[in-house]
């Protein structure tokens, strides 16, 4: 595992052993006591495996009272949801008033809780839950109730005394949204929003509670170069961040309305975001929707597995009482959630992008691995995967025993893994690989993400694919395929690797030397061990671009990569 993620290697950061002890090296005006993270009881980082539990909004927006917050809590235990670990019950927004009383307290709203916030609290604790609230780090949130952040124009931060408010509630989860922040004369959007943020994080250390704190502030960067930086510093606040578009709500004017496309780009920019999470950080690609309307059985099967392939947050936004069966066995797979809660974190690798599937493989904690494919095309797919396209070595000795994940089906001994997949559904298998098979290398393809265009519904305007010399529309070629060295080569599919020469990106033999190694930053950026400059591409945004070496900029679209996780 050292050597595996030696490449991932930044100025502003030391990852210690993967378990939550980050030290952080910060120059800013945040002081290095308001980062430490505030930890569980016993020691744990707080949410230590991705968040699971529901909240109202993707369903009912603000059509809700306690009653709506408490039935669905009760149908979460009497699914049996609950218990397979959907244990947090979060309330968004709208909950509260737009005027603070006389003490400057937040107040719920008296129609949707005539007896006040605690009963709700302590309902959903008797229930064996955890209580999660919404709040905005702006003046307003994004539903124009009172929110926490400076008042238009500057003034009072609440931040403390509402964490305060929260913490005596009982309040377990946070959700800060980032809707009418106040940006004062003289300061950047991204230094206002890191502001609050750091000031929601001191808050919550202070009132000592153990709250998870769920940052939205980087979906209010998506499509703008500062999006990165933001990516870098919510992970010394807040234990998870929603990156980007929320997930299309549910209407009960078009009910049956799909909502497959949102679920699809959703994962597209959540995918490439490995680097940024490990455990008790993570990235949220937002709501799980599966199991509701706007997705068939197959589509709620793809959220659920793509999500777990990504180590997402699984937070139900639907009515649990109304799930079918079939929802709740495809919500509640054990075996589906052990892939998401697995303890490594690891985001998954995107393998091989065609204009038909995606092949995800992540490694697991016990030695397992997953492996899933997606079929986003209208017809059926057949797939079969070899294991040293996997990573694995490429020998014939090299056997796989499988488990689909959905069926329960076993394959043993087998020297590939085959299914049919049906249209809009995906596969997960955990596989265990013989000893021939050796660790696998982090093999797969190596992306250049475009976060230009916001809202761009196209998986190919998201991400192209290296190709030896330059960077392309993903096809699922061969040549799409690399693999990252422990040493930071990188290895095509061909058997040579990207090195420099005059300055210029060039394919040699692989040969152990610095013009062959590369240096991966949290920012995304490539930089040649040997030139210390960038790999990028020269040319616009779309097409086949040439790679070139570049003077790195600081967040140019074409300098920002997914490697293998
Ligand atoms: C959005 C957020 C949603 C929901 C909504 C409430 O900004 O992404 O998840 O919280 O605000 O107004």
């Amino acid at each position: 595992m050292a050597l595996k993620r030696s490449l991932e290697t930044n100025h502003s950061h030391v990852m210690g052993g993967g378990r939550g002890i980050a030290v952080l090296l910060l120059r800013t005006w945040v002081g290095a006591a308001a980062v430490a993270a505030l930890g569980a009881p016993g020691g744990k980082p707080l949410a230590a495996t991705p968040p699971m539990g529901w909240n109202d909004w993707a369903h009912y927006q603000c059509r809700y009272t306690a009653n709506t917050i408490l039935d669905n809590a009760r149908a979460l235990v009497s699914t049996g949801l609950a218990a397979r670990g959907y244990d947090t019950v979060t309330i968004d927004d709208c909950w509260m008033q737009k005027d603070r009383d006389a003490r400057g307290n937040l107040q719920p709203n008296p129609k949707r809780f005539p007896k006040g916030m605690k009963p709700v609290a302590e309902a959903i604790h008797k229930l064996g839950l955890k209580f999660g609230i919404y709040e905005d780090s702006g003046y307003a949130t994004c539903g124009g109730w009172a929110g926490s952040g400076q008042p238009q124009g500057g003034g009072k931060y609440h931040f403390l005394q509402d964490a305060r408010l929260f913490a005596s509630w009982g309040v377990d989860y946070l959700k800060l949204d980032a809707c009418n922040v106040y940006v004062p004369p003289g300061e950047t959007k991204e230094e206002a929003y890191r502001k609050a943020y750091a000031a929601e994080h001191a808050a919550l250390k202070a009132v000592g509670r153990p709250i998870v704190f769920s940052e939205s502030a980087p979906a209010y960067f998506q499509g703008t170069p500062e999006w990165y930086d933001v990516l870098r510093w919510v992970r010394h606040y807040g234990q998870l961040w929603r990156e980007g578009t929320d997930i299309a709500t549910y209407h009960a004017d078009h009910p049956d309305a799909s909502r497959f496309h949102s679920v699809l780009w959703n994962y597209a920019y959540n995918l490439p975001l490995g680097r940024f999470q490990k455990p008790g950080n993570w990235n949220d690609a937002d709501f799980i929707i599966a199991g509701d309307r706007g997705l068939s059985l197959a589509e709620s099967r793809s959220q659920m597995a793509l999500w777990s392939m990504m180590s997402a947050p699984l937070i139900l936004s639907s009515d649990v009482a109304k799930l079918s069966p079939e929802a709740i066995a495809i919500l509640g797979n054990r075996a589906v959630i052990a892939v998401d809660q697995d303890p490594l974190g690891r985001m998954a690798t995107l393998v091989r992008r065609t204009g038909e599937m995606d092949v995800l493989f992540k490694p697991l904690a016990n030695g397992d691995d997953a492996v899933a494919v997606l079929n986003r095309s209208a017809a059926a797919l057949k797939v079969e995967l070899r294991p040293a396209q996997l990573g694995f070595a490429a020998t014939s000795a090299c056997r796989l025993d499988a488990q689909n994940l959905w069926n329960g089906k076993r394959q043993s001994d087998v020297g590939a893994l085959e299914a049919e997949v049906p249209s809009h559904d995906t596969v997960i298998w955990r596989i265990r690989a013989s000893a021939a098979c050796g660790r696998p290398t982090r093999t797969g393809t190596l992306t250049l993400t475009d976060n230009v265009r916001r809202r761009q519904h196209s998986l190919y305007g998201y991400a192209r694919c290296l190709v030896p010399g330059s960077v392309e529309a993903c096809s699922g070629a061969a040549e799409e395929s690399w693999t990252v060295t422990p040493q930071g080569a990188l290895r095509s599919s061909g058997g040579r690797c990207l090195a420099v020469a005059y300055g210029k990106p060039v394919m040699q033999a692989c040969r152990a030397e610095r013009a062959q190694h590369w240096r991966y930053t949290l920012l995304g950026n490539l930089i040649s061990a040997a030139d210390h400059r960038c790999l990028g591409t020269a040319g616009g945004e779309s097409g086949s671009q040439k790679l070139a070496l570049q003077p790195c900029g600081h967040n140019l679209p074409n300098q920002i990569w997914s490697l293998p996780n």
